[in-house]
């Protein structure tokens, strides 16, 4: 197995120097150099075409979800097009020892999700496969949106992508993911349902949308690998290695599986092989566990993963745009709860997460990227720039901010400093706190709210897997040139298989 020899860690990490955090940035990034060429498109979540686009959601949320009976319909037609009810994507050419990335929630096409590729090609070298977790295409899944936001910033990645949808490839009914990754060629029947709700959902429910003539073709000029093969069976599936299962599940909209789904999920999870659960929604996140309901089953994703007979080590989701760990006792044994959604969209504070208390879980076992005081430095800085007039009005240092977040989680500073919070911070600190930063916030003011310039907080993951253990570990992506060359490692941990 390659891996890449850990450097001393208080060299590479913003937990011991803020230098690696990005703040001070003495060489700027190469990433803007792969970006599209001419004006970034304008978009904004405050448009009418653009939440017409994206009423999927709220229709789901009042009039009911028929995201479970439009899967179904696709996975029935994959299987019939395929031949096999099997889901299975084989892998067992990598042989005992191989490595791959998982980059999470990455298809805004904006500058935070080009400044993750330098650091990713550079880690990646010599990986088998990428990940793209959650989320592949933002705002509404789009298939002619793969060009610039999927098949341009990944065009030199030399190995297969695997994927896993997110909600808001789901606004496009899956069309552009199933299009993509599994070659369907055409959207599932219309939904049914009787009743005026139903009625009213059938009529306003978007559907695919169509596939400009030049899409694919521009796809592949840019990533010839693009779609031949399909890498996908179909939006849920399993990728079996010869140590680890990995079990890749479809969420939706909302975050739940449908029945079908959900008893695949239990036959394919069966047995003592080591398994890794990959999810469109984290079953931990800010401090809460969110089990992952199955309709019309007695059981939840977590009761799953829980189960001692089914050896799941860890289970990582996207959604959120921002890391977190929660190595949670289960039964005497230690399940890595993990969310990793920053590979590109916008970034989600970690500054309002509480004091970590969750199912055995301390704060002094959790771990998050960014953490949580330059969290809150990011958005004293933001809000100055955006509220306050471009002012330092409500500007807070990370040093301080790290010692006000100190003084709440009743703790010592990450990387040190002072423990005292000056009485300014403690006034700035709770403004920004009140103010909005949370998933609503980008939802409809994620053009107020875009950052393009360093710190960035992104990130994503490198797994290096042998019979005897996974490490897993998480870079940063910082938007700066020398974070380009030596990402640095926010976090690193090995998990025991058993075998050998
Ligand atoms: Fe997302």
């Amino acid at each position: 197995m390659t891996t890449i020899e850990p450097v001393a860690e208080e060299r590479v990490s913003s937990r011991h120097d803020e230098r690696f955090a990005g703040w001070e940035c003495s060489e700027p990034g190469t990433f803007k150099k792969l970006m599209p060429p001419g004006p970034r498109p304008k978009f904004s979540w405050l448009r009418p075409s653009i939440l017409w686009s994206a009423r999927n959601d709220p229709l789901v949320r009042y009039l009911g979800d028929p995201t479970d009976e439009q899967r179904q319909q696709w996975v029935a037609a994959q299987r019939e097009r395929r031949g096999t009810d099997d889901l299975t994507i084989d892998r067992s050419d990598l042989g005992d020892s191989f490595s791959f990335l998982i980059a999470g929630d990455t298809g805004e096409g904006t500058p935070p999700q080009f400044a993750v590729v330098p650091g990713l090609l550079k880690v990646g070298e010599d990986t088998a496969f990428l990940v793209a977790l959650s989320d592949v295409i933002y705002p509404i899944g789009d298939v002619n949106d793969y060009v610039d936001k999927f098949a341009r910033p990944y065009a030199a990645y030399p190995g297969p992508i695997y994927a896993v949808p997110g909600n808001h490839d789901w606004y496009d009914g899956l069309g552009g993911f199933m299009r993509i990754f599994c070659g369907a060629e055409w959207p599932a029947g219309k939904i049914r349902g009787t009743g005026l709700k139903a009625q009213l959902r059938r009529r306003l429910w978007r559907q695919p949308s169509i596939c400009a003539e030049d899409t694919l073709g521009r796809c592949r000029e840019l990533r010839p690998a693009l779609g031949q093969p399909p890498t996908l069976p179909g939006p849920y599936w399993t990728l079996e290695t010869g140590p680890v299962r990995f079990v890749g599940i479809d969420t939706g909209i909302v975050g739940n599986l449908d029945g079908e789904q959900g008893d695949w999920l239990r036959e394919v999870s069966r047995g003592s092989k080591p398994k890794i659960l990959l999810t469109g929604k984290p079953l931990y996140v800010n401090n809460k566990c969110e089990p992952g309901l199955i309709a019309g089953r007695d059981f939840t994703v977590d009761d799953v993963v829980r189960d001692p007979e089914n050896n799941y080590v860890a289970a990582i989701g996207g959604d959120i745009h921002n890391y977190q760990r929660y190595p949670a006792p289960v039964d005497g044994r230690t399940i890595q709860y993990i969310v990793s959604g920053g590979g590109g969209a916008f970034m989600h504070a970690t500054h309002t997460i509480p004091k970590v208390d969750v199912n055995g879980v301390s704060e002094d076992d959790f771990k998050c990227y960014p953490l949580r005081g330059d969290s809150l430095a990011f958005y004293s800085r933001l809000y100055s720039q955006k509220i306050a007039l471009r002012s330092r009005a409500l500007q807070i240092v990370p040093e301080q901010a790290s010692a006000l977040i100190a003084s709440r989680v009743n703790s010592v500073p990450t990387r040190g400093g002072t423990t005292r919070p000056l009485l300014r911070t403690r006034v700035r600190g709770s403004f920004v706190g009140l103010l909005p930063s949370g998933q609503t916030f980008h939802k409809y003011l994620s053009e107020f709210a875009t950052w393009v310039d360093p710190p960035l907080f992104k990130h994503f993951l490198r797994l290096d897997v042998s019979p005897t253990e996974v490490r897993i570990r998480c870079f940063a992506a910082t938007g700066c040139g020398a974070q380009e060359k030596d990402p640095p490692v926010e976090d690193d941990f090995v998990i025991p298989l058993g075998g050998g």
